[in-house]
């Protein structure tokens, strides 16, 4: 079996429950357990998320702070990221669908930031397709629905000036060394890779900077993201910000089954946003890891294993009826429903999405400008 190596640039190997138990002890990172959970939903009346639910967000970082914080009145932000180096498939949402819930549960401001410049020195990509790349990932995020007045875009190359100014003083405070050893850096690597981080680490405390306000940062990401925030934790106090809070998630498999992360570079592991309802049926048909029996007869007597099956968990995300979910599970697992028609039910919800998405995106596509971050605007 594979070792499992992950660093933001280069995650391989088995992606399987004893990898994530180790990633947490080598990381640092706590498990979220059922009292956090609780005293989520406390906040959020009751309406707990699914990601939450199922542990596909399962480990965090002080996130009690932030609690305290919220519970106590003092304003905290979020803050998450894109790099731009490809279509966004339905992995890349997860962290951002989480964080909408989350800004609308605590009604709060929100940097979003495009690694344009991560992934032209990280990624053999020319300047002109990353630039294409960030615009159509930001109308694919700004569709999801985030509040207008509390998002606010950072693209790296273009919010440079300000950016930079930051950036020197994180990178004043981290060493070579801790850089090799956290992001796998070698010898032979570019020396855009040393410094970059430092750019990532920036938005941790910007809007604490821009406005003068002391607040705390919660920050959610899939667990590959981790190496920038553990360095950012290091680097905060020693600036005079709190050290970033975080939330993180698994990986949304491939469709192929939990072993490997759903990538843009395999097309047929992932679902695309701009995949047409024929193409999202194909591919669940052809290639989702199924929990289900070898034949209908079987499944009809032993009942198929949701929890292990793609087009599953891929509904249960996407279906906001607690009680629909509840009815396919018990359904599925009996053996009432078949796998074939769980792929069809899958298939349908996801194309709905997509094709909801694809209308919002007609409506936030000329108006990107207005969520790029201006300090002169913002309004905590
Ligand atoms: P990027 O573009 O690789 O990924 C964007 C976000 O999606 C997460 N992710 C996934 N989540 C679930 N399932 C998957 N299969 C999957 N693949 C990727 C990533 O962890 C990430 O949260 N350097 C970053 C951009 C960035 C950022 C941030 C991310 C800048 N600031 C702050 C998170 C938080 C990047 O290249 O992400």
């Amino acid at each position: 079996m594979e070792e499992l190596k992950m660093t933001p640039w280069d995650v391989s190997g088995e992606l399987n429950d004893s990898a994530y138990t180790k990633l947490v002890e080598k990381f640092g990172v706590d498990l979220i357990n059922e009292k956090l959970i609780e005293r989520i939903g406390k906040i959020a009346k009751g309406k707990i998320h699914p990601f939450l639910k199922r542990s596909i967000f399962f480990a965090h970082r002080e996130l009690n702070l932030v609690l305290d914080d919220y519970e106590k009145g003092r304003p905290f932000y979020l803050y998450t990221g894109r790099g731009p180096s490809g279509k966004m498939h339905i992995g890349h949402l997860l962290p951002f669908s989480f964080t909408l819930w989350l800004q609308k549960t605590f009604d709060v401001h929100l940097l979003i930031q495009l690694t344009d410049d991560e992934k032209f020195m990280v990624k053999d990509i020319s300047k002109t397709a990353i630039e294409k790349y960030t615009n159509e990932n930001i109308i694919d995020i700004l569709s999801l629905g985030f509040d207008p007045k509390k998002t606010h875009i950072i693209k790296d190359y273009e919010s440079a000036k300000m950016m930079y100014y930051y950036a020197t003083d994180v990178a004043k405070h981290v060493t070579f060394s801790t850089v090799k050893a956290v992001f796998g850096v070698t010898d032979s690597d570019n020396i855009g890779k040393v410094f970059f981080p430092s750019m990532q680490i920036v938005p941790a405390f910007l809007l604490s900077a821009l406005t003068g306000q002391k607040m705390r940062c919660l920050i959610p990401y899939a667990i590959d993201q981790d190496p920038y925030f553990r360095v950012a934790r290091d680097v905060l106090p020693k600036l005079g910000y709190y050290k970033p809070s975080a939330i993180i998630s698994k990986f949304l498999p491939a469709l192929q089954g939990s072993s490997a992360k759903m990538s843009s570079s395999k097309e047929e592991s992932a679902i695309f946003l701009d995949d047409s309802r024929e193409v999202v049926r194909k591919k669940l048909m052809k290639y989702a890891f199924s929990g289900g029996k070898d034949t209908a007869e079987e499944q009809r007597k032993y009942g198929a294993n949701p929890d292990m099956d793609f087009s599953f968990l891929e509904y249960s995300f996407l279906e906001e009826d607690q009680k629909k979910v509840d009815q396919v599970y018990n359904d599925y697992k009996s053996g009432k429903i078949l796998s074939g028609e769980m792929k069809e039910i899958a298939a349908n919800k996801i194309s709905s999405f997509l094709e909801t998405l694809s209308d919002n995106r007609e409506k936030v596509k000329d108006r990107i400008d207005d969520y790029i971050l201006d300090p002169k605007k913002i309004k905590l």
